[in-house]
């Protein structure tokens, strides 16, 4: 490509350290839907003669076929995906070719092809996260009213439903959708016409190209048009944000499929057995969802380190904003994929958390509120009188509900029956009325909410 200044061949080493083909012809469809608008707006623009515009369109048709057919030369000595689609658009037009790259270079090229990619990457992990959520909701809606209990500190704190539980999951991926949609609505600016890195002297008409390639508007400078990726650093950080809390899900599966917790069972379908020990049942898919996140921090990292301190425009360095990004979404859609899967799979053993929500004196609470709310007392007494309870229910070896009123009465004389209604984890789950809260009737109501929101 540039053979009139150069004599000589690089050096092997050279084209091992340069070639990025072997990555970057995952922008392969970018780059022709790039080349195809660019073509079309220098035609409109003039710059181009109607002829060589047909001829590039039909070469670039044809090379769009031969990459979906697999028959497409990828060509190390081609460097990257550009110069091999320009090398074979030569080989398959002629001379013609020549002309595309007319008002044109690499630079802006590649930021446009890389922010295209960026930008239906956000775009499918919207609707993943979406398939997810959808998945969430319809298994909340059947246990809106199943008690199990909720934890601070993994300890028993109070009982909550497991519909609730899983809603709150289904809040924070709403919150990562939002995130990839406002990095969407920032990147939407064209960079194509940018050129090396001053714009050009052509009559080029980037509002055409950007039109044609679904951008709101071109950039406004060209300088940072060439030098920037944030539009792939803010795509990472969402992304990793979200496998944050894929992991914490994953996490709390990997809890609850254990014999001691026995809160779910999960199919065949995403467990594995073990080679040695035929009982085992491991909960895999989970682990490695919840693993996962690593790569995406380590991702994130990486680009955020070779963008650093790199003065503008382009560098080299650039070229290494592919693999990370690439790496980072291939592992995020899987985990979200798997993850919708274990959702829709994953069976409530309703029994063991209904259990499991009345232990630990999970009504401790119910018990101090109730103390206010009938006699007056201050939460702070009421407190300490319930703190009496739990204690004297350990040394008797059983739950509050089943602490004999005498006893509550030694504590607090003025304690009636009324209170047993509060103690169960039925009833306390129920009292939690305030907005959001874990009340069966609020948690239907944020899945109604849901439901409009994901329909
Ligand atoms: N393969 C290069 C990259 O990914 C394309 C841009 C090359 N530009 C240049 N001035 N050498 O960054």
């Amino acid at each position: 490509m540039w053979g009139g200044r150069f004599s000589a061949k690089p050096a092997e080493l050279m084209q091992a350290i340069n070639v990025s083909i072997g990555f970057d012809r995952r922008l392969a469809a970018q780059d022709l839907a790039g080349s195809r608008a660019h073509a079309a707006m220098l035609l409109k623009a003039g710059v181009i003669s109607s002829d060589d515009e047909a001829a590039i369109q039909r070469g670039l048709i044809a090379i769009d076929a031969e990459i979906a057919a697999g028959t497409f030369p990828f060509r190390d000595e081609f460097e990257d995906i550009h110069m091999n689609v320009e090398a074979r658009l030569r080989e398959l037009i002629g001379p013609a070719a020549g002309r595309l790259h007319t008002a044109r270079s690499r630079n802006d090229q590649v930021a446009l092809d890389f922010r295209l990619w960026v930008r239906d990457a956000c775009d499918r992990t919207g609707a993943q996260i979406q398939a997810l959520q959808r998945a969430l909701v319809a298994k909340a809606e059947p246990h809106a009213d199943a008690v199990m209990p909720g934890f601070t500190h993994l300890q028993p704190a109070q009982p909550v439903t497991f519909g609730h539980h899983l809603m709150a999951y289904v809040e924070m991926f709403g919150r990562d959708a939002g995130r990839f949609a406002d990095a969407r609505t920032r990147m939407n600016e064209s960079p194509l016409g940018a050129a090396a890195l001053a714009g050009s002297p052509f009559p080029i008409d980037r509002d055409h190209t950007a039109k044609a390639l679904g951008f709101d508007r071109p950039t406004g400078n060209s300088l940072d048009s060439v030098a920037d990726r944030d539009f792939a650093l803010e795509a990472l950080a969402a992304a990793t944000i979200c496998a944050v809390h894929l992991s914490r899900l994953a996490e709390e599966i990997v809890i609850w499929v254990t014999p001691q917790f026995g809160f779910i069972r999960l199919s065949d379908a995403f467990t594995t057995g073990s080679s040695i020990m035929p009982q085992k049942k491991n909960p895999d898919a989970a682990e490695l969802v919840r693993a996962k996140v690593g790569r995406l921090l380590g991702s994130f990292t990486q680009l955020t380190v070779v963008m650093k301190g790199l003065p503008l425009t382009y560098s080299k360095d650039m070229q290494e904003d592919k693999v990370p990004t690439f790496e980072a979404f291939d592992a995020l859609e899987l985990s979200l994929a798997a993850m919708a899967g274990m959702v829709a799979d994953m069976q409530p053993i309703v029994e063991n958390m209904a259990k499991a929500a009345g232990a630990g004196y999970s009504t401790a609470t119910d018990l101090a509120d109730w103390l206010v709310r009938e006699l007056g007392l201050a939460f702070r007494d009421a407190h300490h009188i319930t703190g009496a309870a739990v204690k004297r229910a350990e040394q008797l070896g059983c739950d509050l509900p089943a602490l004999p009123l005498s006893e509550l009465r030694a504590l607090e004389p003025n304690i009636t029956e009324g209170i047993y209604k509060v103690l169960t984890p039925e009833a306390s789950v129920a009292s939690r009325m305030s907005y959001g809260g874990t009340a069966p009737a609020q948690v239907r109501a944020q899945i109604k909410r849901w439901k409009d929101i994901l329909a």
